[in-house]
């Protein structure tokens, strides 16, 4: 499509006197001012993957040839966490829960907290058969995981446990109240009762203060065998109606009572 004409040329200069020289040196110095001196895209792609370069090389004389990433492996690169998030998650009646308890060793081990129920049969050492937590396998005892009474709480009924955590001048309080309570109502006067609503509901509040404990608690397991390394999360458990079993007493360990001690105080799990 070349027509002969050049096009966008600039008009010739004019030639060049003596004098001249210098100010065209300078017409250059104006033309480098005037590029625009930013870091582009390019530039500092290079200098990321320069210290990523030099991260790895780094992380892999530091730790001895054995990790690129300085030993972090994110959960989701893990094999198990993978499979278990296109796994779809079961639903599990009590009875179907107790087969993983690692007694069977083609079968996963379970425990569950509170209803959810979590696989952890990468530590078949402290919860298989003769481990040193095999009590929590294929059940949710939720209650014990709260109380820590491993003999009598191995139950998903947390119904009464807040007492736990009603303790010291709380629990001495608690008690008059609970007694004056009593007193009114049986000498059913009507200028007291009042007194009595009052009395009730700042027991309730207590109660309900002692609740987000026991939900603090469980929360914590909870969180524990969710996010950790090597266990799980996978599905639920069905429990029984509790409606119409009694609620049950504090275990003997956290007695209700307790006057001063500190109750409830678990310790966080072992590691990860
Ligand atoms: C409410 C009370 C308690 C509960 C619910 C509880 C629960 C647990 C659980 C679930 C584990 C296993 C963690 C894992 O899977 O890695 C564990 C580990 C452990 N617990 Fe407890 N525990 C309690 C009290 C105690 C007490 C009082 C002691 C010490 C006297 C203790 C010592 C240990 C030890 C040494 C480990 C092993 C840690 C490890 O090897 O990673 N626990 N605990």
């Amino acid at each position: 499509m070349s027509d002969g004409v050049p096009r966008n040329r600039k008009p010739p200069l004019p030639p060049a006197s003596p004098g001249s020289k210098k100010s065209s040196k300078k017409s250059a110095d104006d033309d480098d001012e005037s590029l625009p001196r930013t870091i582009s895209f390019v530039d500092l792609l290079r200098v990321l993957s320069g210290l990523l370069v030099l991260s790895c090389v780094f992380s892999w004389l530091i730790t001895d040839g054995s990790s690129l990433t300085w030993n972090y492996r994110p959960r989701i690169s893990r094999w198990r966490t993978l499979k278990s998030i296109f796994q779809p998650s079961v639903l599990l009646t009590e009875h179907e829960l107790s087969a993983y308890t690692g007694a069977d060793a083609g079968q996963p081990i379970y425990v569950a907290v509170n209803g959810s129920v979590f696989d952890v049969s990468a530590n078949p050492g402290m919860y298989g058969p003769g481990g040193g937590y095999s009590f929590f396998a294929g059940r949710d005892a939720a209650r014990a995981f709260v109380s820590g009474c491993f003999d009598t709480d191995l139950t998903h009924d947390l119904r009464g446990l807040e007492e736990m955590y009603i303790t010291g001048t709380a629990r001495v309080e608690d008690d008059a109240e609970a007694a004056e309570i009593e007193t009114l109502v049986t000498e059913g006067r009507q200028e007291t009762q009042g007194r009595v609503r009052w009395l009730r509901k700042r027991r309730e509040k207590r109660r309900q203060e002692a609740l987000l404990k026991v939900k603090k608690q469980i929360d914590h397991w909870d969180n524990f065998f969710r996010f950790h390394d090597k266990y799980f999360y996978v599905g639920q458990v069905l429990h029984e109606s509790l409606e119409d079993m009694p609620v049950r007493e504090l275990c003997k360990k956290q007695g209700k009572g307790k006057r001063g001690g500190k109750a409830g105080k678990a310790p966080s799990g072992g590691s990860r």
